[in-house]
């Protein structure tokens, strides 16, 4: 359909010594509260986003995973700038567009696309699914006058729907058939990169599959590099091919999704692929060995010190509470693939963390 078909096969190959397509770096999102405290107002932050660095290469697809409230969709929105870091780098082909003003920023915007995970409100009840195409078509100026409709009827027929259905409303259609209209939203101006943010958590269990098999051909077939924003790691794994975990704002692992799946090092990574029914039957481990996440997840306004997830971990020592671990090559299990524990191990023993 698109006129600039990307292969990702050609993409990826010798990706690893050509310059990533997207490079994140030490990414900050505080979002400035007031809050009432005693007689006066004291200003704080609601750390949402904490140094969060990745790279993701041509053609590739990166699953950054962690519990609600992680500070995920708010990377995503980053990323795609609908918010302006409050600091650190968003190198798209080398260039940082973290800081530009909208002017500079509108080619980039075509380049980097977004699914948002509720097609009930991400699309205006007013439009028709042909205007919200259009609109940027229209805006990119990617099409020519007179040829708006077909172009609409072609994405929409790339995305699995009925081109004749271009006159009617979101709300005739279904929620698996709204993401649809999302994506061909997003592919309208031939993105390089989509940003998929949870674009299946909000369907059903029976639709969820046949959007994500519409998300593999189009990565597949147009070469589009995929950040998925997931909240656990049973979704992002036939997907992808890098996997970022995240808790409370920062990465605290992340690589090959084979060494992810095989040789989790973090014990939050531990507990979210625990957690995940068939995940844990595939490495056969019983139900009732299972790692119990206990408690609930920290504020973000007044996140644990030294490592965030030790109020959460079976393993925390002293140590944990004074010293932020970094993120570490773990270089026993491969090549890039690197955690933040001081305690992390190349061997985990889930039968020793049973709640
Ligand atoms: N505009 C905002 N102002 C204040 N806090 C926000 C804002 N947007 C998100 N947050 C907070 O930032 C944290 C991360 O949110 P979000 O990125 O939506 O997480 P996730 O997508 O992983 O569920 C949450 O604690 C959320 O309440
Ligand atoms: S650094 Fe300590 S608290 Fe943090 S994950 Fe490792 S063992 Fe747990
Ligand atoms: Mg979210």
């Amino acid at each position: 359909m698109s006129k600039t078909v990307r292969n990702a096969d050609a993409a990826s190959a010798g990706s690893s010594s050509a310059t990533p397509l997207l490079q994140v770096r030490d990414l900050k999102m505080h979002f400035p509260i007031k809050e009432a405290a005693g007689l006066g107002r004291t200003r704080k932050v609601v750390q949402a986003v904490d140094g969060v660095s990745f790279d993701l290469q041509r053609g590739g697809s990166l699953g950054l995973v962690g519990e609600s409230g992680c500070g995920k969709s708010t990377t995503g929105r980053m990323i795609t700038r609908l918010l302006t870091p409050t600091a650190g780098q968003i190198l798209f082909k080398g260039t940082d567009i973290a800081q530009l003003k909208e002017r500079e920023l509108r080619p980039f915007r075509r380049e980097l696309q977004i699914v948002f995970q509720d097609p009930y409100s991400s699309l205006n009840p007013r439009q028709t699914v042909s205007n919200i195409i259009s609109t940027p078509l229209r805006v990119h100026n990617l099409v020519k006058k007179g040829k708006e409709l077909e172009r609409v009827q072609e994405l929409l027929e790339r995305v699995g729907l009925n081109p004749e259905h271009h006159n009617r409303y979101p709300n005739e259609f279904s929620g698996g058939q709204r993401q649809r209209i999302g994506i061909a939203r997003a592919l309208a101006v031939e993105p390089e990169v989509i940003i998929a943010d949870e674009p299946v958590s909000a369907l059903d269990v029976s639709i969820q599959a046949q959007v994500m098999n519409l998300l593999e051909d189009l990565r597949r077939d147009l070469g589009i590099a995929f950040v998925f924003i997931a909240h656990d790691l049973g979704v992002v794994r036939h997907f992808c091919d890098q996997v970022a975990v995240m808790y409370l704002g920062k990465i605290v692992e992340q690589g090959p999704r084979e060494q992810i799946y095989s040789a989790p090092q973090h014990p939050y990574t531990q507990a979210l692929l625990s957690a995940a029914p068939d995940l844990g039957t595939i490495r056969g481990v019983p139900p009732k060995e299972r790692i119990r996440l206990v408690g609930d997840v920290p504020s973000p306004i007044d996140p644990p010190s030294g490592c965030r997830f030790r109020t959460r971990c079976w393993k925390a020592e002293d140590i944990c509470a004074t010293q932020e671990p970094p993120l570490m090559t773990q270089a026993q299990s491969g090549p890039g693939h690197t955690a933040a524990c001081h305690f992390a191990e190349p061997k985990i023993d889930l039968t020793a963390a049973t709640a």
